[in-house]
């Protein structure tokens, strides 16, 4: 109730209801310092200057989105003018030690432009300000530099480009900052006269968040209240077979990226970790003093000593190897693998590794897979190693299902030996592959069906500095010259599972490859190498970086005779093209004049030499914002074919944004939901999450004219690994354990069609609460020319629907039925599957809290 009286006072402030309102009043900006300055910018109010009232005392209007999460994203001292161009500028200081000021502008207060951090100082932009001076018809930007304690400033027209920093004097400054009591407590800010609508914009802003927070807080906890007195209900879903729309046969696809050791150590089946000694402790930023070239290795025994070397490295690439010096036998160098290795009884390995004798001649070693007790699974003997590299491979075959094996190499002869590379893979790959993926968990990734698979992310797409943008060339061709790097998310890639065993799992599975490229900037929230974008890719780079894209796309489907790439995918097992048809560029960056510079001579430059491949922008993190709205205004502009989306957000969110893509501008660019679900407090992954999913991918179908591909995200998590919760599939080294949310995508992937059919839903009550649980989706597979009908039931009580078939012409009389259904915290729950009598009028029946799909064949008469 309280809920529409305050939609009823948001109409009310719309259209002006109330006459006695004052013109002008006061406005007060500021930040608060609670929080280190991470509250963005707030708004007081007073009609006399005297007695203030704050504007939702908690919301900032606009924060600032520079450098990493938690350390910086700071607004300090900001200060906010209307400038001549009629918008509001709004300078701030990004925190203690930055050279850069902040600027973003907006017309209303309420939306935001894109933000810049241009680099003005060489010390550090304390309390800035700004004024403009109409003889000059400039803009005076100036501050304090508190390391050397002078004045600076310098001039803009239009906070784009700025003039050579100067000092000033003391008369430049205006020193307008006030210090007022507000009821929350007292705050430094700015005083503005404005007109009461501004102010009354503000609060209806505020008012409107509030009620949509509580819109999309709504949780099944709260159902045995807010559906206290709902009975069973009865609906009627009618079904006009004979009006359709053509829709993405696309929709359903999955997101993979390293993250959560979905990479080395999960989908990747190498059974050795560090298998190259390149783990270093800038993978971890020095967190862990452990995490070195010796990790996961270690010496047994006496009479050895392991040290690491660079010297004269099989590839510069991978410069840290092995030295194992023996003056008497006793030791061994062991691997425990990722957390142990598993073995299955007379299944085969395949053992390979790069050695070099140093010192000594007739070196020998015995390779073994030892279990805890010292029972040997397998083993072989290896010799004969020269003064130069040399690869050894061995095939072991084990004689004992284990969990927790570990490789041993034993010195057989005393020496100086140099080892790399050493590798350890079940031959049992998924498809055979040799470097191939891990065949139960790339099967139970298969089984989704996904019509494409996005890689390599995510955040490691654009990576946490310049220095960590993911570089496609580094991950193709032999595996000792692959270039392995930081992993965001705190770890180490080897690059094994690369671009190479990408596209190859794509093609195996009959999935469209879609690789995600940096926009020429790293991650806005990176933190290593300095903060947020870097000022991107130095435009002097630029052309080379294009051509690395260019060239991508030269190795995924030039011909491998008279392309140069072409020929180097041919040489590296793969002749036949890839038909890479989408590409996508960026990653929910901060979209920033640095940002669209890059993006825009990429996106040009592919147009122009590639115009078949449909190029994905990205707007952003959220479903709104400056990122969103600006990354939108970019795509349009350039006319981009298609745009990444991306939001994790509540069911309650999901639940009453059914309608998001119902209004989508059709002349526009596509949609590809890169990168969406749904987030409870605790961040299970359960049947409240997976049927917020369904209930909205329903949406997804509806619209999917303007939505061309969704994909859940993130995929695979790895136990006692896990960055980010909830994924889809969570894995430890034997078992898969594919989550709610998983059958849901599978229901989806399987039943996907083509052509959306005209249903319409009655759902006999106006309490949209209720209507907003219910939702129908029905599309045709052409292909097979089945019938598939979707129904979510949100509610605590089964709902009984009515279907009416307006045509059973070729659909057979029988229909297969998935139903998942569970309490709302059900977790790993699988569908029931049962058949249905199907007929022009049939009734079937939606259990509370459940997801039901209803597959119609055709059938030939
Ligand atoms: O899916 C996990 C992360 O979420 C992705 O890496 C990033 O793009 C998003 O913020």
């Amino acid at each position: 109730m309280k809920k529409y009286f305050a939609l009823l006072l948001l109409l009310g402030s719309c259209f002006q209801l109330f006459a006695n309102e004052p013109d002008s009043v006061y406005l007060f900006s500021y930040a608060t310092t609670k929080n280190a300055g991470h509250n963005g910018l707030h708004f007081a109010w007073s009609m006399d200057g005297k007695d203030w009232k704050t504007i939702g005392p908690e919301f900032g209007f606009v924060s600032s989105d520079f450098g990493a999460w938690g350390s910086q994203k700071r607004m300090l001292t900001p200060y906010l003018t209307k400038g001549v161009d009629g918008l509001w500028h709004a300078v701030w200081s990004l925190n203690e030690t930055e050279p850069s000021i902040a600027h973003a502008a907006s017309a209303d207060l309420v939306h935001w432009k894109r933000q810049s951090y241009p680099v003005v100082s060489k010390g550090n932009c304390v309390n800035p300000e700004i004024r403009f001076e109409a003889k000059t018809a400039q803009y005076l930007l100036t501050w304090e530099n508190s390391l050397d304690k002078k004045l600076y400033g310098c001039e803009t027209k239009d906070f784009k480009t700025y003039t050579t920093t100067h000092s000033i004097d003391a008369s430049s400054r205006m020193n307008d900052r006030k210090s007022l009591d507000l009821p929350e407590g007292s705050s430094v800010g700015l005083v503005h006269k404005v007109a009461w609508s501004q102010v009354a914009l503000l609060q209806k802003t505020v008012e409107l968040k509030h009620y949509w927070e509580a819109l999309n807080g709504e949780r099944t906890d709260d159902d045995a209240v807010r559906f206290a007195n709902l009975k069973p209900l009865e609906v009627g879903l009618n079904i006009q077979t004979a009006s359709s729309k053509p829709i993405s046969d696309l929709l359903t696809g999955i997101f993979f990226e390293d993250i959560n050791y979905a990479a080395d150590g999960g989908l990747y089946a190498e059974l050795l970790e560090n298998r190259d000694f390149e783990y270093t402790l800038s993978d971890k930023e020095g967190r862990d003093k452990s995490w070195t070239s010796t990790h996961s290795w270690s010496l047994e025994g006496t009479g050895s000593t392991f040290t690491i070397d660079t010297v004269s490295p099989i590839h510069p690439n991978n410069p840290h190897f092995a030295v194992l010096n023996t003056r008497q036998l006793g030791a061994s160098l062991v691997n425990s693998g990722w957390d142990g290795i598993v073995l299955k009884k007379g299944e085969k390995y395949d053992l390979s590794l790069f050695a070099k004798q140093l010192e000594g001649n007739n070196a020998a070693v015995s390779v073994s897979l030892v279990g805890k007790k010292g029972e040997i699974y397998a083993q072989t003997i290896t010799g004969g190693f020269s003064r130069v590299w040399k690869k050894t491979s061995y095939v072991l075959t084990s004689n004992a299902d284990v969990t927790d094996a570990k490789l041993v190499i034993k010195p057989l002869a005393t020496g100086v030996l140099a080892l790399d590379m050493i590798s350890l893979f079940p031959q049992n790959t998924f498809m055979g592959r040799k470097n191939g993926l891990r065949k139960d968990l790339a099967q139970v990734v298969a089984d989704i069906h996904p019509r494409f698979i996005r890689f390599p992310g995510g955040c490691v797409a654009h990576g946490d500095g310049l220095g960590n943008i993911y570089k496609w060339k580094n991950t193709i061709g032999p595996l000792e010259a692959r270039k392995p790097l930081r992993n965001i998310w705190n770890y180490h890639q080897t690059g094994g599972l690369g671009y190479q065993e990408f596209f190859q799992y794509c093609e195996d599975i009959g999935a469209q490859p879609l690789p995600v490229i940096a926009a020429g900037v790293p991650c806005q929230n990176s933190h290593v190498g300095g903060p947020g974008q870097q000022g991107g890719v130095p435009m002097c780079d630029m052309n080379q970086y294009v051509q690395d894209i260019l060239d991508l796309i030269e190795w995924a489907n030039g011909d491998a005779k008279t392309t140069k790439w072409g020929k180097i995918r041919a040489q590296n097992g793969h002749p036949k093209p890839f038909n890479l048809k989408y590409v996508g560029i960026g990653n929910e960056d901060l979209i920033t004049d640095i940002f669209e510079e890059r993006f825009t001579m990429i996106f040009k430059a592919m147009k122009e030499k590639h115009p078949e491949i449909t190029v994905i922008g990205t707007v952003g993190p959220f479903y709104e914002g400056t990122d969103y709205e600006e990354g939108w205004a970019v795509a349009t502009k350039l006319q981009v074919p298609m745009v990444d989306e991306h939001y994790y957000e509540s069911p309650g969110w999901f639940i009453n944004h059914q309608d998001f893509y119902d209004k989508y501008d059709r002349s526009k660019s596509k949609v590809y939901l890169g990168e969406y679900a749904a987030h409870l407090p605790g961040r299970p992954n359960n049947l409240e999450t997976a049927l917020a999913e369904a209930l909205y991918m329903t949406s997804l179908e509806r619209n999917g004219d303007v939505v061309s591909m969704a994909s859940y995200a993130p995929m695979l998590a790895k136990d006692g690994h896990t960055q980010w919760n909830p994924d889809l599939i969570y894995f430890n080294n034997s078992e898969v354990k594919p989550t709610t949310g998983y059958q849901v995508q599978k229901l989806y992937g399987q039943n996907a069609g083509d052509q959306y059919i005209t249903n319409t839903l009655s759902v006999p009550t106006r309490d949209d609460k209720v209507r907003k649980r219910i939702a129908s989706s029905v599309v045709r597979d052409s292909k097979s020319g089945d019938l598939i009908v979707k129904m979510v039931n949100l509610l605590p009580v089964k709902v009984q629907t009515a279907v009416k078939l307006d045509n059973t012409e070729n659909l057979a009389a029988q229909a297969e039925r998935f139903v998942l259904t569970g309490k709302p915290d059900g977790r790993n729950l699988i569908p029931v599957v049962d058949e249905i009598p199907v007929s022009a009028n049939f009734i079937c029946e939606l259990p509370a809290y459940s997801f039901t799909v209803i597959r119609v064949k055709k059938v030939i008469n």
